[in-house]
Parts: structure tokens; C-alpha cells; sequence
């Protein structure tokens, strides 16, 4: 083997269908992880590998001796690495590798994996030089971490690409989806391939983290970010936002309240239709009992949809503002502007998440499919607790379900962020164009995060296996699927200095987009 290369083992079976087998030579298994990166040196043909299953080969003489003193005593070296015989190791490990792209060798060209390196070929732990072969930088790339196994070569993640489609990033409570999605809206702002909107339930992303007091995207970005708030009494940094009752409609109401019974439900449609001017809640506050709508059937709606009224931020606008919050964020978002709203003493409350997060994309989906001959700026909106807006039984109210289908070409994507995938539809799964999979250890689960995917069942294993904070990234921002550390989020300031925001130069097409939005100002204040 080459030098600086330390080889690891030999291949001793293989199949394009079932991966490559491979004898370790190593001191013992525990030097290889799952979701390493590995070469097997073939004639014509590197092969970029994956480790995906470690594994010690049953071994008859091993199930005769284990437990008993006298039998290991006949065996004097029990340490694998030791039991070197005239046929190599007596003891050893294997390792399952998963062949991601073949490297000629020559040209240096990457191909998919048609053929299986022989017998005999060596094999050995990726270098720098060979992951950077396969994961080279774009103009729109920026680094979320390195490859597993690898802390020195960090993995570039293409962000125009990303954001392209709606993704998820899914994983258990506490693997570290909050703060990949972090990283991610820092650097889709870095790179200035879109903005994004974030409802942030525990105040995590305006200036500073209230609870690791980390930097914000407010922080690093005050000239691209809108910081609001629902709760002005607490947050007086941020600007106020209120919901006028008048942009509230049955689906909000439906979707929000918890344990509403068919029969609220049908009322809340009745009275809707009969409202007149009034606003739906008034509606229904000064609904009569009758035929149509039960006096029991009422007074249970009533008392529910009281609990949205004792909510200060849903009132109209005061009339001293020049423009009502709403209207100002919708403008922001067609000036590119990012948007953070903050949800203050409301964050824990996953009633007034539901019923935000609804009433605000709702509207957005409005203009941005309104205004489909005005090319509005590319967003990205964030959805944490995804599942909450997906699940079949609440999909049909929820403009999510519209959203991660097909806003594709209207240039507003959603990104999901969820720990139980097994309740997010397959259909909408399949559509995401980019998956950031983190720990996932029930089997349901595993099998929707991976659904649709090539070789699902491998991947699975790997899934089940990492730790926190490692991710297997699966889409079109990657060249390949890969598994990766994921940075600390204390060392984006270093990333994030390191190349001009938004360094993407305009284009011919982006100039025309601002010459015509200059045209439109000037013309208004005419
Ligand atoms: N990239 C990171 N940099 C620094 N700390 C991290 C990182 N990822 C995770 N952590 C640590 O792990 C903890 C859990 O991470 P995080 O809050 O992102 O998990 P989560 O998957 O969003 O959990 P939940 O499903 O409960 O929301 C964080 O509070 C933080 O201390
Ligand atoms: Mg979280």
C-alpha cells in the first residue's frame, strides 16, 4: 500500500447487489465505526465505500470456549490481533462496505458502481485527497461539517441546490436537529441562495439564544434579517405582530384547537357561513343556539376558541401603526428579507405554533402563488414538529400539505424538521429533494425516513447506529450519500467570516428582476 495509507484488510467476498466483505487485518474491531469512508484499491478502479455493518464471523471454536475459564486457558491468546497463525488471523472481524462511486484510477473519473473489486484487493481507510476527488466545492457550497471518520475534510453542502426543493431534517429528541437547522439558515443567508422563515418557539434564533445564549441569525445577519415578536412585553428588540381577527379562517380555528368534536367543527363552518361582516371569532361568540348548531354543541366551542381570544397578539393593528405587521412581513418577504418571529411566552404553547405557523403560510402561499408572473424571492420556511401539520388527520386543513408538494416552481419550499417521521405522509416524503437524517432507532420510523431511497435497508443500519449529531445527508446538495460529523455550532463564526455574505454574483436575469422592482417603486410613489 501506498504511503501514509494504512491498510485495514482484503476483500474475500463481494457482489454489486450485496456490498463487499472484507477481512480486517486491524488490532481489533472496535477501529472501524459504521459510516466511515473507505478505498478498496481494485485493478482499474478505486471504490469509495461506506462502512456499514462491522461484524465478528461465528466461529465454532469461539462458541465451544466462551464462558469457560479451562477451555480459553487452552487458548492462550484470546486478543484477536494476537492469533496470528500461518493463515493470518485465527480471530477476526469483518466489515460489510456499501460501494457509493467507482474512481478510474487513470482519468481519475467517477462512475456508478457497476462491478465489485476481486479477491484479495486491498483495502484501507479514505485520505483527504480521495474524499475531495468526489465532494468538490461549488460557488454556492458551504461546509455543515466533516465526513465521518475523517475530522480533517469537511463536506461541502451545495445551498442553491438545497434549497430547490422542500428537505427535512429528521432525527430523535435531542440528537441535534435545532441546531443543524441553525447552521443551515446561517449559511442559506451566507450564501444568498434564498431567505428563510423561522417561527421561533423558544427564542433561539433572533440575536442570541435564550438558552444557550449562542449567536443568532439576527446577529450575524441584521441587515437581511426581520426580527418580530408575539410577545412584545418580554422582547422589546423585536417589532410587534399581530394577527387581525379578520385573516382568521375556519381551517385556522380547526387546526388549532385541540379535541374539537365533528359536531364544533360543522358549527364553526355554519356559523362561518352565516358571519356576515363580522370576523370569525366574533361569529362565534354571538352565535345563537338552534336547529342548526346545538346549545351544548356551542358552549363548548365558545369555551374553546377563548382560549385564542385571551392571546394579546390577535387583535387589529393599532391604529397609530402605519402598516399592519402582517402586511409589513409579506412586504419584507418580497424585498428578500428573512424573517424570525419570535414567539416569547407563547413558545410552549403548541396550540398558538399550529395556529401561526397555519395563518402565516397560508398567506404566503396566497402571494406567492398570486403572483406567480413576479418571480418573488426564493424562501425557505422552517417547520419544526412537521408531523403536527402532515398527519393525515389534520394534512387536509393545513396549507403544508400544499407547500411540500409543489411550491417548487412558485420558489417557496418548506423545510421539516421532525422526530417521528413513521406520522409524515410517504407521498410527501418522496417529494423532499434533500434528506438530513439523524439517529432514528424505531423501525417505523427508520423505514419513512428512508422510504423511496436506493439500498433503504443499508442506510437503515447506519441510521440506527450513529451518534447524536452526525447526520446521513441524502439529495442533490451531495454528490453522494453521506454520513457527517456536524459542526459545533460555537465554530460558525470561523465559516461565516471566511467567505463574503452572499457572494453570489448577480446575474443578467437577477439585474433585470431589480430593474423591474425599481421600475414598480417608482412608478407607486408617481
Ligand atoms: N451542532 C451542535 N453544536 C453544538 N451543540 C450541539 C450541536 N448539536 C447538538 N448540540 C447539543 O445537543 C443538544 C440537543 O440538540 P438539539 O436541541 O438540536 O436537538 P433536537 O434534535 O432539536 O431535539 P428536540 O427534538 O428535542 O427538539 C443541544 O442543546 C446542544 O447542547
Ligand atoms: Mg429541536
Amino acid at each position: 500500500m501506498s504511503d501514509g495509507k494504512t491498510k485495514i484488510g482484503e476483500v474475500v467476498q463481494a457482489a454489486v447487489s450485496a456490498g463487499i466483505h472484507v477481512k480486517l487485518s486491524l488490532g481489533g474491531p472496535e477501529e472501524i465505526k459504521t459510516g466511515y469512508p473507505i478505498i478498496v484499491e481494485g485493478e482499474k478502479y478505486d471504490f469509495y465505500c461506506i462502512v456499514m455493518d462491522v461484524y465478528n464471523p461465528g466461529v465454532p471454536v469461539v462458541d465451544a470456549v466462551a464462558t469457560s475459564p479451562l477451555g480459553r486457558a487452552a487458548i492462550p491468546a484470546v486478543s484477536p490481533g494476537m492469533q496470528t497463525g500461518y493463515l493470518g488471523n485465527i480471530f477476526y472481524s469483518k466489515v460489510l462496505l456499501e460501494p457509493i462511486q467507482i474512481i478510474d484510477k487513470k482519468t481519475s473519473e467517477l462512475g456508478e458502481v457497476e462491478t465489485i473489486p476481486q479477491y484479495f484487493a486491498e483495502v484501507r481507510f479514505a485520505t483527504a485527497d480521495d474524499v475531495k476527488a468526489i465532494y468538490q466545492p461549488t460557488r454556492s457550497s458551504m461546509p455543515i461539517g466533516n465526513l465521518r471518520g475523517i475530522p480533517e475534510f469537511s463536506i461541502p453542502i451545495d445551498f442553491e441546490k438545497l434549497t430547490e426543493k422542500s428537505f427535512a431534517i429528521l432525527g430523535r429528541t435531542g440528537m441535534g436537529k435545532s441546531f443543524l437547522n441553525k447552521i443551515i439558515c446561517n449559511f442559506i443567508l451566507q450564501t444568498g441562495v434564498a431567505s428563510v422563515f423561522v417561527f421561533d418557539m423558544h427564542g433561539e434564533y433572533g440575536m442570541f439564544s435564550s438558552t444557550d445564549h449562542s449567536k443568532g441569525l439576527k446577529f450575524y445577519f441584521p441587515e437581511k434579517v426581520e426580527w418580530f415578536t408575539l410577545d412584545p412585553k418580554r422582547n422589546h428588540d423585536a417589532a410587534p405582530f399581530f394577527i387581525d381577527p379578520e385573516s382568521i379562517t375556519p381551517e385556522d380555528l380547526i387546526l388549532a384547537l385541540p379535541d374539537l368534536s365533528q359536531r364544533m367543527q360543522d358549527a364553526i363552518w355554519e356559523i362561518n357561513k352565516a358571519r356576515g361582516k363580522n370576523d370569525v371569532l366574533t361569529a362565534i361568540n354571538l352565535a345563537e343556539s338552534g336547529d342548526t348548531v346545538p346549545e351544548s354543541t356551542l358552549h363548548g366551542l365558545q369555551a374553546r376558541i377563548a382560549r385564542l381570544e385571551r392571546m394579546d397578539f390577535i387583535r387589529p393593528a393599532p391604529k397609530s401603526m402605519r402598516e399592519d405587521p402582517f402586511n409589513t412581513i409579506l412586504r419584507r418577504v418580497k424585498e428578500s428579507k428573512s424573517i424570525v418571529l419570535d414567539f416569547g411566552k407563547y413558545g410552549k404553547d403548541s396550540m398558538v405554533y399550529l395556529f401561526v405557523a397555519n395563518v402565516i403560510s397560508r398567506r404566503l402561499h396566497e402571494i406567492y402563488t398570486d403572483e406567480k408572473g413576479e418571480d418573488l424571492p426564493r424562501l425557505v420556511i422552517f417547520l419544526e414538529e412537521a408531523h403536527k401539520f402532515l398527519d393525515p388527520k389534520v394534512a387536509d386543513l393545513t396549507i403544508f400539505n400544499v407547500l411540500a408538494r409543489e411550491m417548487r416552481k412558485f420558489n417557496l419550499v418548506v423545510a421539516l424538521i421532525d422526530q417521528r417521521p413513521s406520522r409524515i405522509d410517504d407521498e410527501i416524503m418522496s417529494q423532499l429533494g434533500n434528506r438530513m437524517i439523524l439517529s432514528l432507532k424505531e423501525s417505523k420510523d427508520l423505514d419513512h425516513a428512508l422510504s423511496g431511497l436506493p439500498k433503504a435497508a443499508v442506510w437503515s443500519n447506519i441510521v440506527q447506529t450513529i451518534p447524536a449529531r452526525t447526520a446521513l445527508i441524502v439529495g442533490d446538495a451531495v454528490r453522494v450519500p453521506t454520513v457527517i460529523e456536524i459542526m459545533d455550532y460555537s465554530t460558525i463564526q470561523k465559516h461565516l467570516e471566511k467567505t463574503p455574505s452572499g457572494k453570489k454574483k448577480l446575474t443578467a436575469e437577477d439585474i433585470g428582476k431589480i430593474t423591474k422592482n425599481a421600475d414598480k417603486i417608482i412608478s407607486s410613489i408617481d
